[in-house]
């Protein structure tokens, strides 16, 4: 069986798990997790990603908010997070970041509620999760000025843009877009990235890894991710696990 699942981006406040959440949280250490993120996309799931990380040992917080809340967020937002983030469990602010898929027409919106979340975590000295979906320019460009430590979550762009974060020392983040059939480019990022910069996630209940696409992912799935990289890099996919899991240790500051 494999140990040291160490899964750095799982959203179990997701209403996906409103039927079985308790049953499947209390058993998951037994399938060899040792840590969780569960990460905050607004004010509410923030509060609930800090209640699970006091009630499970081995979940922590992220608390943030999501580019698509942007037009949705309370007017003292940094001061609500702020408290949140005074919780011990709460180890880093996210999911935060652009998302010029879903809307283009509020950028400078998504931008400046970006910027003072990383100001925050800069301030509390927290590492940031950040989300970027079609936003490699502005997102970079952002990270660029303020140079914060954290992870590119279900990171999306080329071994180039790869290259940058992983100059700025950060982090990144693959998941179960690693193991769909088309995915080219998640596989250059894999090849190129050194080991102990990578971070795996499932960002659950979405993106299962193949065999189990387009049904509820879960972290019981991180070793099919873990398996795919293990391929891609010819190696043990137990060390895979180990290695990620003591990188995901080390970003978050956990014992
Ligand atoms: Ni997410």
């Amino acid at each position: 069986m494999n140990r040291n699942i160490f899964d750095s981006h799982a959203h179990y406040t997701d209403k996906a798990f409103n039927d079985d959440r308790e049953n499947m949280l209390g058993s998951l250490r037994e399938s060899g997790i040792c840590g969780v993120i569960n990460c905050g996309a607004d004010i509410e799931s923030s509060v609930f990603s800090v209640e699970l990380a006091n009630k499970y040992d081995y979940i922590y917080a992220a608390c943030g908010i999501h580019p698509e809340e942007a037009d949705k967020i309370p007017e003292n937002y940094i001061e609500i997070l702020k408290n949140l983030a005074r919780n011990e469990k709460c180890v880093a602010i996210g999911e935060i970041g652009l998302d010029y898929y879903w809307r283009q027409d509020n950028k400078e919106k998504q931008k400046e509620l970006f910027e003072n979340q990383i100001l925050l975590s800069k301030e509390l000295d927290l590492p940031i999760i950040v989300h970027d979906r079609e936003a490699h320019g502005d997102t970079l460009e952002i990270l660029k000025k303020h140079k914060p430590k954290g992870v590119l979550h279900c990171f999306s762009g080329s071994p180039e843009t790869a290259e940058e974060i992983l100059k700025l020392g950060m982090y990144i983040g693959l998941g179960g877009a690693l193991t769909f059939k088309n995915a080219r480019k998640a596989v250059e990022v894999a090849e190129m990235l050194p080991l102990d910069r990578l971070l795996l996630e499932t960002d659950c209940p979405y993106m299962a890894p193949v065999p189990f696409r387009g049904k509820r992912n879960y972290s019981g799935y991180i070793p099919y991710i873990a398996e795919k990289v293990a391929e891609i890099k010819g190696i043990d996919p137990q060390t895979v696990l180990d290695i990620t899991s003591e990188n995901a240790k080390k970003l978050f500051d956990l014992k």
